[in-house]
């Protein structure tokens, strides 16, 4: 494996530079696309560096090997699956994008699945109106793979995804991060709160599920259930809350044997009394009734 890359690298290597002028002599088409891109605007009129100044060969390889017989395979770095080298196409992407958004590239899942950068990006042709994306929008380059999230933001309570208010890299980053599941912020808490301040607190009473994680409670993505509950009320609270010394002994119908249904727990159940789920800062909060 490692030998192999080290082989293609080095095939490409020993080609030379032929420059823009000459791929153009048979890539007319393409290199009139690639004009609209940023890249191209960078290289071609701002380049920073001897890499940007060589335009197509700075992402391509050396063409001279490509030139003498353009259908040898691996001559020049295509990014196709059958191109060449997945590590050597993604390294000739990071060669200048290294860091930054992709300091956690490598070994985050999107990596380990094989991903190409040109699984999501496309850098000859303007699609989209940033990120050279492969598609029109960040939402769809995701849900063309993630089909099952599409579904979970048709469902009844959802955020504003699909109605294009917000896109999947608000909460992820697709290059990868130190937390599970691609999350931008250091855990599920701290990516919520970069939108929903009010539940940052600090609270005086606080509840602990609250605190711990908001998928406690609710889904990130779509839910049949009222403002993305994890499940209905008054069975979200009872999954912890089993034995309350409360003033009566509230009950669901059939929740225990024999017990009544206590007719307060009906509509919008334990928030009738306790409404701070979140948290209170209320000096008389402690049972988040206030
Ligand atoms: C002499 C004409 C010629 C020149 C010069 C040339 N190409 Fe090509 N190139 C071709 C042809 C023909 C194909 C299609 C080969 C095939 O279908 O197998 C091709 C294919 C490609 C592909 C697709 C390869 C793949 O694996 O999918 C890329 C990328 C490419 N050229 C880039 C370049 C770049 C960059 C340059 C300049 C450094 C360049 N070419 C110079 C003729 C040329
Ligand atoms: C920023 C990197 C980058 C630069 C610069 C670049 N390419 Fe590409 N090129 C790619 C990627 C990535 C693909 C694969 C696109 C895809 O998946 O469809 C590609 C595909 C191609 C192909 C295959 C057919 C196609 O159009 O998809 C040709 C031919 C090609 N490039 C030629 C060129 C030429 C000529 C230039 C300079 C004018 C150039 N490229 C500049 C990244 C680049
Ligand atoms: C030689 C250096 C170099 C290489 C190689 C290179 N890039 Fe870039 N890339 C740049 C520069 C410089 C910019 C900033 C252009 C600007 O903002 O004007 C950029 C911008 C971008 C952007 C943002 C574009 C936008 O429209 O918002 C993306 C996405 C990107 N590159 C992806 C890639 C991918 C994918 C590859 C490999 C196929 C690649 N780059 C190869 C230098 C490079
Ligand atoms: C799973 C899809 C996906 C893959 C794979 C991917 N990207 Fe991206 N990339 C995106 C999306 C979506 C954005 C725009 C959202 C954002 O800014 O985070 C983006 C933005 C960028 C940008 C511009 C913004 C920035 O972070 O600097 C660069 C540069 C870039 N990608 C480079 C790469 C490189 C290099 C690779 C391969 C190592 C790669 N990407 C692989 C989806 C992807
Ligand atoms: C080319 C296909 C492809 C594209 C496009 C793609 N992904 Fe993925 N993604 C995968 C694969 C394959 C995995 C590995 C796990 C799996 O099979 O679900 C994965 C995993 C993930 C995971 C982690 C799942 C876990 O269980 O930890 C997240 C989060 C994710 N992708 C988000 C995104 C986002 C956001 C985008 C758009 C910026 C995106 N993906 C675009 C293929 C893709
Ligand atoms: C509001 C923030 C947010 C948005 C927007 C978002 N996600 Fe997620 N996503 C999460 C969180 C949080 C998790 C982790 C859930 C867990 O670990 O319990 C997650 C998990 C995932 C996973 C792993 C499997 C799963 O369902 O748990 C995939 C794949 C994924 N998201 C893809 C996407 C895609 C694709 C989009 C856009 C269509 C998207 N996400 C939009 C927050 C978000
Ligand atoms: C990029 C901003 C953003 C991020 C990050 C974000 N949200 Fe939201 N959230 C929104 C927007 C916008 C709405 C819709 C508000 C409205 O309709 O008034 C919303 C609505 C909600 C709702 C109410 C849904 C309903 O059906 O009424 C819940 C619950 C929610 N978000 C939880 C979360 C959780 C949990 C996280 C972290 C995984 C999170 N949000 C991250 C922007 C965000
Ligand atoms: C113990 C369960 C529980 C946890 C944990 C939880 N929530 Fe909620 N959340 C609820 C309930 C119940 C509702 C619906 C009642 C309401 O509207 O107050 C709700 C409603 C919401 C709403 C929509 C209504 C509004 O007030 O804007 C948002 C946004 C929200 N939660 C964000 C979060 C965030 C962010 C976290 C993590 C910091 C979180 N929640 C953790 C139970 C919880
Ligand atoms: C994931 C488990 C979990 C869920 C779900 C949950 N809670 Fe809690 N709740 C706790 C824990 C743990 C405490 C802290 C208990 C302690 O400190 O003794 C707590 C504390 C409380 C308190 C303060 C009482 C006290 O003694 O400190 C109230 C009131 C409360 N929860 C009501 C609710 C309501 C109403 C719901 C449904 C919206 C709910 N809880 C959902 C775990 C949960
Ligand atoms: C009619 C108003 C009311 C409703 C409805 C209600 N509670 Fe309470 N709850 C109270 C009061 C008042 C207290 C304080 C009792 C005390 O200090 O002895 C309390 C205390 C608690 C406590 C802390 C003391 C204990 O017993 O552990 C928890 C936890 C709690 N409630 C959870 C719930 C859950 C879960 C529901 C829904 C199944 C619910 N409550 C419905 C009024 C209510």
């Amino acid at each position: 494996m490692v030998l192999g890359l080290l082989a293609a690298v080095l095939d490409v290597a020993a080609a030379e530079y032929i420059g823009e002028e000459t791929c153009l002599v048979c890539h007319q088409v393409s290199g009139e696309q690639f004009g609209h891109t940023r890249h191209a605007g960078a290289f071609r009129t701002n380049a920073q560096t001897e890499l940007e100044r060589r335009v197509c060969e700075s992402c391509h390889g050396p063409g001279s090997d490509h030139q003498l017989d353009p259908t040898a395979p691996g001559a020049i770095v295509g990014f196709s699956s059958d191109s060449g080298d997945l590590e050597q196409q993604n390294g000739m992407c990071l060669a200048c994008h290294q860091g930054g958004g992709r300091t956690h590239w490598a070994g985050s899942i999107h990596e380990a699945a094989d991903l190409a950068c040109s699984d999501c990006h496309n850098p000859m042709v303007r699609v989209s109106v940033d990120s050279a994306l492969r598609v029109s929008s960040i939402n769809e380059t995701c849900l063309s793979c993630h089909q099952q999230q599409r579904l979970e933001f048709r469902k009844r309570s959802h955020m504003p995804v699909l109605e294009g208010v917000m896109t999947c890299a608000d909460c992820h980053q697709p290059h990868g991060s130190p937390t599970r599941a691609l999350l931008r912020g250091e855990t599920v808490n701290q990516t919520c709160y970069e939108c929903h301040q009010e539940r940052r607190g600090p609270f005086i009473w606080e509840h602990a599920p609250v605190r711990e994680d908001c998928m406690n409670c609710h889904r990130p993505h779509g839910s049949n259930h009222e403002s993305l509950l994890v499940t209905a009320q008054p069975f979200l609270c009872q999954q912890c809350h089993m034995q309350l010394r409360h003033p009566a002994a509230l009950q669901t119908p059939g929740s225990l044997p024999g017990a009544n249904f206590d007719a307060r727990l009906g509509n919008r159940s334990c928030r009738n009394c306790h409404t701070q789920i979140h948290g209170s800062n209320h000096p008389a909060g402690a049972q988040l009734m206030r």
